[in-house]
């Protein structure tokens, strides 16, 4: 798919076939990017999963399993965790990071699409998504599939970008995801358009009160938003009452 280096614009359907290209040097970016903060977001999650034990939890869009891995070391309640993605290349690169620790008993990645997930009503206690809903074609669709997987009284989980209110801050968030991050994509990667991507979907995507509208609409409880690093993300939970 290297003709997606040239591809001026890409469909959130096709979205997964970029990962594909950049797989090979995604977590080096994501660390390089976000200065090794998307580490301390990913264990943040942590402290909002339900308060349960042996927990059975989900992640969708998991690319290459960093968020299974991370709530694995961060929280002994969680007793075993799937995966799933439509990037088959992501998810080869988080399997071998699987097999290194060992966990292959406990975490297993399969091929799936987050509007159609692949698993029965109620299997599950938490539903994550991290830096996935984004790249989503129908975000409220992908919703109302995470509320129909999670037991009663399980949780949802969504940690994604956001733009910080402050706008000294939001300025400067803007003109290193505008310029910065796409010639660090570039140089790095070879691929100038996945990392222009990023910051035309962080702009365009509902954050806030929208995303607050769009998880109320699919019929989540309790929902609330927990900004990180003056709001430049955000996770938002909602439970399944
Ligand atoms: C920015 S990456 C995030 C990966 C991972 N969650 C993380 O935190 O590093 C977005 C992921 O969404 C996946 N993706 C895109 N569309 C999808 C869909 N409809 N269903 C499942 N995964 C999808 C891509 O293949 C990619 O691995």
């Amino acid at each position: 798919m290297n003709n997606l280096k040239s591809t001026k614009t890409l469909s959130k359907s096709d979205s997964w076939r970029m990962f594909d290209d950049i797989s090979p040097r995604y977590d080096f970016l994501n660390h390089l990017i976000s200065f090794g903060m998307h580490l301390s977001f990913r264990d943040k999650m942590a402290e909002y999963l339900p308060l349960k034990q042996s927990l059975k939890l989900l992640d969708l869009a998991t690319g290459t399993a960093e968020v299974l891995i991370r709530l694995f070391k961060k929280s002994p309640s969680v007793q075993s965790a799937c995966g799933i993605d439509l990037s088959d290349k992501m998810m080869d690169i988080g399997r071998k990071k699987i097999a290194s620790l060992g966990w292959q008993e406990r975490i297993t990645l399969h091929h799936g699409d987050a509007h159609q997930i692949p698993f029965n009503d109620r299997a599950f206690d938490a539903v994550t998504i991290a830096f996935g809903i984004r790249n989503m074609e129908n975000p409220r669709h992908v919703l109302t599939e995470m509320l129909r997987v999670l037991d009663n009284g399980g949780r949802a989980l969504i940690l994604e970008f956001s733009l910080p209110r402050n706008s000294v801050v939001r300025n400067i968030y803007l003109f290193y995801l505008r310029y910065l991050v796409p010639l660090m994509g570039v140089l790095l990667t070879g691929h100038y358009y996945a990392y222009r991507y990023l910051n035309q979907t962080v702009e365009t995507f509902p954050s806030g009160e929208a995303f607050y509208a769009l998880m109320t609409d699919a019929g989540f409880k309790n929902i609330a938003a927990h900004p990180l690093l003056f709001g430049a993300a955000c996770i938002y939970t909602g439970d399944k009452i």
